[in-house]
């Protein structure tokens, strides 16, 4: 499956974050654990995959960089909220999917968002995602309600 037809499926779900977006945030947050992960496309050293369920797991203690599979954004982003309540900075990026449940009362009331200016390349893929991106901050020491632009390395960009 290639192209626009690979972006439009569940395969999205195992696609990879473009690495300068990861190593951009890792510079301000240096993560610890990475939750969603198939033991082969881990961003951190520490890391859960589908068969043991980060979603399941504690995240405590962690500093956390999460790009769920967005077939369950809802649940992931669920959980990163409670993981920040009990201590640990979360950090999600997620479809701007801003007329979501999700989006709606947990990025927006809870969170610092940084909506991303332009399309993202994930994996391996030449072709920009069909659909806009965002990184939702939890954690104490962020400023809730707060809005950012981060702008793409390489993509589309549109005024
Ligand atoms: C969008 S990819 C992100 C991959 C990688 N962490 C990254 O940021 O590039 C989501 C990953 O979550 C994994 N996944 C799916 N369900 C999961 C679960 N319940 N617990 C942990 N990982 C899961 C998938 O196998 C997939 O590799």
């Amino acid at each position: 499956m290639k192209g626009q037809e690979a972006l439009f499926s569940n395969k999205t779900d195992v696609w990879g974050t473009p690495q300068w977006l990861f190593d951009k945030l890792n510079d301000e947050f240096h993560f610890t654990l990475d939750p969603c992960s198939n033991g082969e496309n881990n961003k951190c050293k520490e890391f859960f995959t589908e068969e043991q369920d980060g979603l399941s797991k504690d995240w405590s203690g962690g500093t956390v960089f999460m790009n769920p599979p967005y077939s369950n954004c809802q649940g992931w982003m669920e959980k990163a909220y409670e993981e920040s309540l009990k201590g640990s900075t979360v950090v999600c990026l997620v479809p701007a999917r801003t007329d979501t449940d999700w989006f709606c009362n947990l990025a927006l009331k809870y969170g610092e968002v940084r909506f991303i200016r332009g399309r993202l390349r994930f994996g391996d893929t030449k072709i920009n995602a069909p659909f806009p991106s965002c990184v939702i901050v939890f954690g104490k020491d962020i400023v809730q309600r707060s809005f950012h632009w981060i702008t793409v390395k390489c993509g589309n960009l549109k005024e």
